[in-house]
């Protein structure tokens, strides 16, 4: 537990130091946090964070942001593109409450035995990696072998090349979200390899945590990787080869539905390659990233 604390508010100093580092002065916390962190001894994180440096000795700002806060100062973070819709960044988390509740979330998924066989089965319960601040989040379907034994998603073959189309975006995996619809691996009985399908079942019952992961996450856009993904954020079964490309809504984010990569090391052709990277580049216009000529043309015939 203070191990995690302190990974949290380490994590959270962090964050603050990265904002002041773009100029940012002041970020908005909610009654109930000022009302907790103005009180120490209470409660052990309370304490505990009163004789750590506090935000202002870091440099910044807390101003409070209460229903009755002017709506004037929420646009003093860069938290919005421009053509945004309001709704997307009233009262957003701030960001030691999104810190906290992702905390909160990852132990009760790492603890999970809704599934007992595949709870049975795993080596490690794969809860997901990257940026919470992140714009983006790629979510695919299940942790395999590779990622099981990491606790770690897209870390075999198919997530090194998700790791490269990742960085020819722009981004790192530390920068991205990445995630998937199960947070274990479907177990294969009496098999010592291969992947499979998870069922129904198995994707109804953990996809709450996903849900969870995009609410704290807020990214502004999500990104389907091959039809399990599509399946499971928008219940939809119309096969991933009609609907990638095609902007879809998860609640009110932008979704894009693209291949998953483990399909593109199957499938080697150019043109497979160049689809999944028209894909990404629509993703990059709608986060307001500028393309160079260079990134446009990639695996174009030439
Ligand atoms: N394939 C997935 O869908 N997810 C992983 O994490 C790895 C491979
Ligand atoms: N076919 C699949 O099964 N999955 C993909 O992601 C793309 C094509």
């Amino acid at each position: 537990m203070s191990a995690n604390y302190d990974q949290l508010l380490d994590a959270t100093l962090q964050h603050l130091q990265e904002l002041k580092s773009r100029g940012v002065r002041y970020v908005p916390v909610s009654p109930e946090t000022l009302r907790a962190l103005s009180q120490p001894g209470q409660n052990p994180p309370a304490a505990r964070m009163a004789s750590a440096p506090t935000p202002s000795q870091s440099g910044i700002g807390i101003r409070k942001l209460g229903p009755d806060a002017p709506a004037l100062a929420v646009g003093e973070l860069p938290l919005a593109l421009p053509g945004e819709p309001q709704s997307q960044i009233v009262n957003p988390k701030s960001p030691i409450e999104k810190a906290a509740g992702f905390a909160e979330l990852r132990q009760r998924a790492m603890v999970c035995v809704k599934c007992s066989h595949l709870a049975a089965s795993r080596k490690n319960v794969v809860f997901g990696v990257g940026s919470i601040e992140a714009g983006v989040m790629f979510v695919g379907e299940a942790p395999g072998a590779d990622e099981d034994e990491q606790g770690e998603p897209f870390v075999g073959k198919a997530g090194q090349l998700l790791t490269r189309i990742i960085q020819t975006m722009g981004f790192s995996r530390d920068t991205v979200y990445i995630g998937n619809i199960l947070k274990c691996r479907p177990d294969t009985p009496g098999q010592s390899a291969g992947n499979r399908k998870p069922t129904p079942q198995e994707m109804q019952t953990c996809i709450p945590y996903l849900h969870e992961q995009i609410d704290l996450i807020r990214p502004k856009v999500i990104v389907a990787l091959g039809g399990t993904a599509i399946e499971g954020l928008l219940g939809k079964t119309v096969g991933i080869t009609k609907l990638r490309g095609q902007w879809q809504t998860y609640r009110d984010t932008p979704l894009m539905p693209t291949y998953h990569p483990a399909y593109l090391l199957r499938n080697q052709a150019l043109s497979e390659k160049r689809k999944v990277w028209e894909d990404m580049l629509a993703v990059m216009e709608r986060l307001g990233m500028p393309t160079s000529e260079k990134q446009r043309g990639f695996f174009l015939k030439g």
